[in-house]
């Protein structure tokens, strides 16, 4: 996820990039980068860190000109550096890419024994060669830029320019935004809406294997085969703080709802469908040890504490490993066993969390192998780490986590095959089965995103209680935990996460007509066994909101209500699970009136002990 603009027309075009840039930092914020075309040529200025560093360089280093394409960058591929910022220049193309190019090893490889040379890590840096490469043998930008998308896999939203056809962009999309803005003599190119609502209303949204030419004189749009395509403009009447939300009123929501592409991104280059295997180069370096390693220790906090304890649940599952889990801020101060036989994965959607980080560095210290799960790339604890697997999710803007721990569970399981496949205790029909339903898990996470009006009604119902339970067994037991968390983060009401089958041990004497249970109770999780601690439940009056996959009378008989989602393999449950509690504390957070994105007391990185 990364902030894109472009604009040809009359205006200074650094002026129009730069504030489209400052109005989407929030998408990227690690570099910057602006490249004007004047007087033929094409001049680029790029600066690593936030936005305002760029706009110092170009108050002692302007850009001036009539047409540009400025970029800010979240790093997917290649640490945060002035080289890997964009745009990314090659003879005479010029150009700024969102997404994941995943076929770039090859593609860099294949470039290099041309005799072609490369100034930064990046997979963005190959397109602009491959179509320069199209242009040296004499193809225009349009030509070269459809020859040369038709060799990318993976997403990308790409706006490319060039001191060969001055006035012109062009930007194609697949499977990654990117919206035209309509104006008089003028128009412009962004990533999304925000960065062009001070300019235009009269909007032009690419949907994915389409391609736009856009001069200050119109634009053109037709399929990445040539194919014109007529489209009508669409008029956008958002405010520019809704924008910014895409349309939702909260980034919490925008981000519930981005979790199916979130998930997919996680999951890019990363299934071997035909073998049944996951392939992890990130950590490839660290095969060795997956081999060896005979304890693993999870540590994280919050959240991604709890990503963990469903980790744990897949890698002694599928590989067979013992794990423990961690807090961070337990973790170095209990005397840990610190030895050459097991290895420490630390999870962090941030990279920065100071109790996470002290766990890594004191794994180091013991030189006890390390690797991590992040979603911030070259974030502390991702450099300290010995290996690392990025989520890909995008920046996470609200506070409360979702998106980064449905990755982050999505990571932990695709480590689980990968060291299960490495290490002979997963065979590959059960992986290849468990990858397949990991291919088409967007679309149930589709479908139970769609029941947010139904969850909206159940939280208006519940919207005055004190407290909460949570339960859930097995590997849906952290759920549980998660549930009760977010619930409390958000809405400041108590909330507490149990295994089912411990209620009875203590628990139960809270429970009363005032007291909401929430069960988690798929097909495949200790089903009957859950249901008759629903029964425990309902015979002390509590009032039980069920999370099923199954259509049970008995379920029915007992709770009070009941949200059905859909089935999936059983260890994609805890995915699914998550999605109806993540929409139930954020209604009933919105019912309740309380600050959303910002919770009290809390913040989105605790980078202090
Ligand atoms: O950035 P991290 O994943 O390391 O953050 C860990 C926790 O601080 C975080 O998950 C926190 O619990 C969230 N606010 C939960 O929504």
């Amino acid at each position: 996820m990364c902030g894109i603009v472009g604009y040809v027309g009359e205006r200074e075009a650094s002026g129009v990039l730069v504030h489209g840039l400052q109005l989407l930092e929030y998408r990227g914020y690690d570099s910057a980068g602006l490249a004007v075309l004047a007087n033929g040529d094409v001049s680029v200025r790029r600066s690593v860190g936030k936005l305002k560093n760029l706009e110092n360089l170009l108050a002692v280093e302007p850009l001036p000109g009539k047409s540009g394409i400025g970029h800010t960058r979240w790093a997917t591929h290649g640490r945060p550096s002035e080289a890997n910022a964009h745009p990314h220049r090659a003879g005479r193309v010029v150009l700024i890419h969102n997404g994941i190019i995943e076929n770039f090893l090859e593609l860099r490889a294949e470039l290099q024994a041309s005799g072609r040379e490369f100034s930064s890590e990046t997979d963005t840096e190959i397109v602009a060669h491959l179509i320069d490469d199209e242009m040296a043998r004499g193809r225009d930008l349009a030509a070269a830029t459809r020859a040369a998308i038709a060799r990318l896999e993976g997403s990308f939203a790409l706006v490319v320019m060039s001191s060969d056809e001055p006035g012109k962009l062009f930007a194609a999309k697949s499977a990654t935004p990117i919206v035209i803005g309509l104006g008089d003599g003028e128009n412009f190119v962004a990533s999304d809406v925000p960065a062009l609502l001070d300019y235009t209303r009269d909007m032009l949204f690419l949907e994915d294997g389409e391609m736009a030419e856009i001069s200050s004189a119109g634009v053109r749009l037709s399929l990445f085969d040539g194919t014109p395509v007529e489209r009508e403009p669409r008029r956008i009447t958002w405010d520019p703080v809704t924008a910014q939300k895409s349309g939702y009123k909260h980034f919490m929501l925008k981000e519930i709802n981005e979790q199916p592409q979130a998930t997919i991104d996680t999951m890019r280059g990363r299934l071997l469908v035909e073998s049944g295997d996951v392939t992890l180069e990130d950590l490839e370096s660290s095969n060795d040890w997956w081999n060896q390693v005979e304890r693993i220790d999870l540590v994280a906090c919050g959240t991604a504490w709890h990503a963990c304890l469903v980790g744990k649940f897949f890698i002694e599952k599928l590989a067979r490993v013992p794990c423990n889990v961690d807090y961070g801020s337990e973790f170095r101060y209990r005397d840990p066993i610190l030895d050459g036989r097991g290895m420490l994965l630390a999870v962090s959607q941030s990279g920065e969390t100071a109790d996470t980080l002290a766990a890594v560095e004191a794994a180091r210290a013991a030189k006890v192998r390390t690797a991590a799960i992040c979603n911030v790339v070259d974030s502390s604890i991702a450099r300290r780490s010995d290996a690392v697997l990025y989520t890909h999710a995008g920046p996470e803007i609200s506070v409360a986590s979702t998106k980064a721990f449905v990755t982050q569970l999505t990571a932990l399981l695709l480590i689980a095959i990968h060291i299960g496949r490495r290490r002979g205790t997963l065979a590959a029909d059960a992986s290849g089965e468990l990858i397949e339903s990991l291919l088409h898990l967007p679309g149930p996470m589709r479908d139970a995103l769609a029941m947010a009006d139904e969850i909206d009604a159940l939280a208006r119902r519940y919207v005055n209680a004190e407290n909460f339970l949570f339960v859930g067994r097995g590997l849906n037991y952290p759920i549980a935990l998660e549930g009760a968390l977010k619930l409390k983060e958000l809405s400041y009401i108590h909330a507490e996460g149990y295994p089912a089958g411990e209620l009875k041990h203590g628990p139960i004497a809270l429970i009363s007509e005032t007291m909401p249970v929430v069960v988690l109770l798929p097909k495949n999780g200790a089903y009957a066994k859950t249901l008759s601690n629903m029964k425990e439940v309902e015979s002390r009056g509590g009032q039980i909101i069920v999370v099923t996959d199954v259509d049970d009378p008995a379920v029915e008989e007992v709770a009070n209500d009941v949200i059905r989602v859909p089935t999936v393999h059983s260890l994609l449950m805890p995915i699914i699970l998550s999605i109806p509690l993540q929409l139930l504390s954020y209604f009933v957070a919105v019912h309740r009136g309380t600050d959303v994105d910002q919770p009290r007391n809390l913040a989105k990185s605790v980078t202090v002990e």
